[in-house]
């Protein structure tokens, strides 16, 4: 992909986060690593006015280039980004399950093996810091640590990945994961998978999908 494909394909992440339910309005902020920084949504533009050219180009140092400023929440995109080399799109947005669990300050625990997804037994909640803050930034990086996804206090979710089309699948993942642990909350406290259970299926999912050889290989 050259770069205006790159901006694009931003945007139209952007869309279809909308379109899926998973967040509302500008809530939500992208980006996709790129050369020595990161290209990422500008802050507060409505996602179907943008264009390829909208999108910021921020470097690692916080300065920026583009026609508008770049999303509050530049922070913990570049901060991710730099800490986490395995990471080369990150999606921020506030679906109501998973803000739902995260303003009652609660991780999404092993309730379904597709936890596993996101890398481990849980999906942390990261505490509380104000949007766009350093702190918020530090907590977010901490709580994702061994994971690709984690849950932001009283704010939303963010999903990472090693490209933005994983990144976006996973987002939509942990919020089907936080609607049935929702689900499971009007009913009682549900029994979990133990972490080493999640071990195995995270062994296991290393085979599974689309393989060239026999079923049984
Ligand atoms: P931006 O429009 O600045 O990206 O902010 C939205 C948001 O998610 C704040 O947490």
């Amino acid at each position: 992909m050259n770069e205006t494909q790159i901006r694009q394909s931003i945007i139209d992440a952007c869309l279809a986060m909308n379109a899926s339910g998973i967040n509302q309005g500008t809530s939500g902020n992208i980006s996709v690593r790129h050369g020595e920084g990161l290209l990422i949504t500008p802050t507060s533009v409505p996602y179907g006015d943008l264009r390829p050219e909208d999108i910021m180009f921020l470097r690692m140092d916080g300065s920026f280039d583009g026609p508008n400023r770049p999303s509050s929440e530049w922070r913990f995109h570049r901060d991710i980004m730099r800490e986490r080399p395995d990471v080369n799109a990150i999606v921020h947005a506030h679906p109501t399950f998973c803000t739902t669990i995260a303003i009652l300050e609660k991780p999404i625990p092993p309730i379904h093996y597709m936890i596993a997804v996101a890398g481990g037994h849980d999906i942390r909640c990261a505490p509380y810091a104000t949007f766009g803050t350093e702190e918020l930034s530090r907590f977010a990086v901490e709580a994702l640590q061994d994971r690709k996804a984690c849950l932001l206090a009283h704010h939303g979710m963010i999903a990472v990945g090693d490209t933005l089309d994983r990144a976006m699948w996973l987002a939509v993942e942990v919020e089907a994961l936080a609607r049935q642990y929702h689900g499971c909350l009007q009913i009682g406290e549900p029994p979990l998978l133990s972490e080493d259970e999640i071990q195995n299926v995270i062994s296991h999912m290393a085979n599974y999908g689309h393989q060239k050889k026999s079923a049984a290989a």
